[in-house]
């Protein structure tokens, strides 16, 4: 089974390493061995055996019968928007970590994978490597979901966690994070909110089945947040965290990305560092917690090569269908009280 990569940063380059270390187990789940055959980059990696495997021309791989599954990890809607339509329409199923792309062209890529009958996944755009679009799409349809609550954003969590336990500054603790590679490229994505927004409207066009638009949710970031707000949280015993919300309210929903206060009593209160905890409601079901990391290249990679291990046994076959493309109105914020 040959595969391809698109964009070797963080999380591309995580995607060839899970492929490498994980050979053996993954060739035994998929039937046969799985092997990186491209991988699309502007760049050259001189030195790295990655180098043999690099193409600058993107119908190379479109235009290879053999590969059958194509991974998007380039970030940002265009050119990824073209590539992914590209794959999908030469019968190839294609597995991303990009919200950005997912929450902006998600139904249209979904509607163009069923009418190719390939898969179009994304485990990887919401919370990291935590499993959360399969639950959602899998193990929770049963239920009506009545809430999502998440700290979305490994970026903004583990600065607020920096800031709160050590006194760091919010410029000093921003560029430890980048350094770590789980910022996004443009680290106004992950501070001001829209991050974490994405990624909530992913999750509440899956949980109640119609469109939610990132640009309809109310989104403010943790730019505001000072040493002083800490100085005031720890005296009340509170912690300050960067919170995306979703209320199923009647047939309406409400959802906003905001900071908040919460105690010790708060089940995302010990959800510390690049930690995402995601709290879901269900109408049977009732509260779940998924906790993991929720940033960080092999982690986010190991949602990624999942995806690609359930496109490998499902050759030919739509996993995840589309969502109504009927929006769901937006509930006035005063109707949502907790
Ligand atoms: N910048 C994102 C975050 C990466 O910090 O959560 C993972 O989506």
């Amino acid at each position: 089974m040959k595969i391809a990569i698109m964009g070797y940063g963080t999380i591309g380059s995580g995607v060839a390493a899970v492929v490498e270390e994980n050979r053996e187990s993954i060739s035994r789940k998929v039937g046969e061995p799985l092997e990186v055959k491209y991988v699309l980059d502007l760049r050259e990696f001189p030195g790295d055996p990655i180098q043999e495997k690099i193409v600058h021309d993107v119908d190379v791989i479109m235009n290879d019968p053999e590969v059958a599954i194509v991974v998007e990890t380039m970030g940002g809607v265009e050119p990824a928007r073209t590539f992914v339509k590209k794959a999908l329409s030469a019968g190839k199923s294609v597995a991303t970590s990009n919200k950005e792309l997912v929450a902006k062209c998600g139904t249209e890529l979904l509607d163009l994978a069923k009418e190719n009958q390939v898969s179009f996944l994304f485990e990887a755009s919401v919370g990291g490597g935590i499993p959360i679009i399969r639950p959602l799409n899998q193990c929770l349809t049963a239920d009506e979901i009545m809430e999502i609550t998440g700290i979305l954003n490994g970026t903004t969590n583990y600065m607020l966690t920096k800031m709160d336990k050590e006194g760091m500054t919010f410029d000093a603790v921003l560029k430890e994070a980048q350094e770590k590679g789980y910022a996004e490229k443009n680290p106004s994505a992950d501070i001001d909110g829209f991050d974490a927004c994405r990624k909530i409207a992913i999750l509440s066009s899956l949980a109640y089945g119609s469109q939610v638009d990132y640009e309809d949710i109310y989104t403010e970031g943790i730019t505001k947040i000072t040493d002083t707000d800490f100085k005031y949280a720890n005296k009340m015993g509170t912690s300050i965290k960067l919170f995306g919300t979703s209320r199923r309210v009647g047939e309406q929903f409400y959802a906003m990305v905001a900071p908040v206060m919460i105690d010790s009593s708060h089940p995302l209160y010990a959800v510390n560092d690049v930690f995402n905890g995601i709290m879901v409601e269900g109408n049977m079901v009732d509260k779940l917690m998924f906790y993991g990391r929720g940033a960080g290249s092999l982690p986010t990679a190991s949602a990624v090569v999942a995806d690609v291990i359930e496109e490998a046994k499902n050759l030919h076959t739509t996993l995840l269908t589309s969502w109504s493309t009927k929006k769901l109105a937006l509930a006035d914020m005063g109707t949502y009280s907790r």
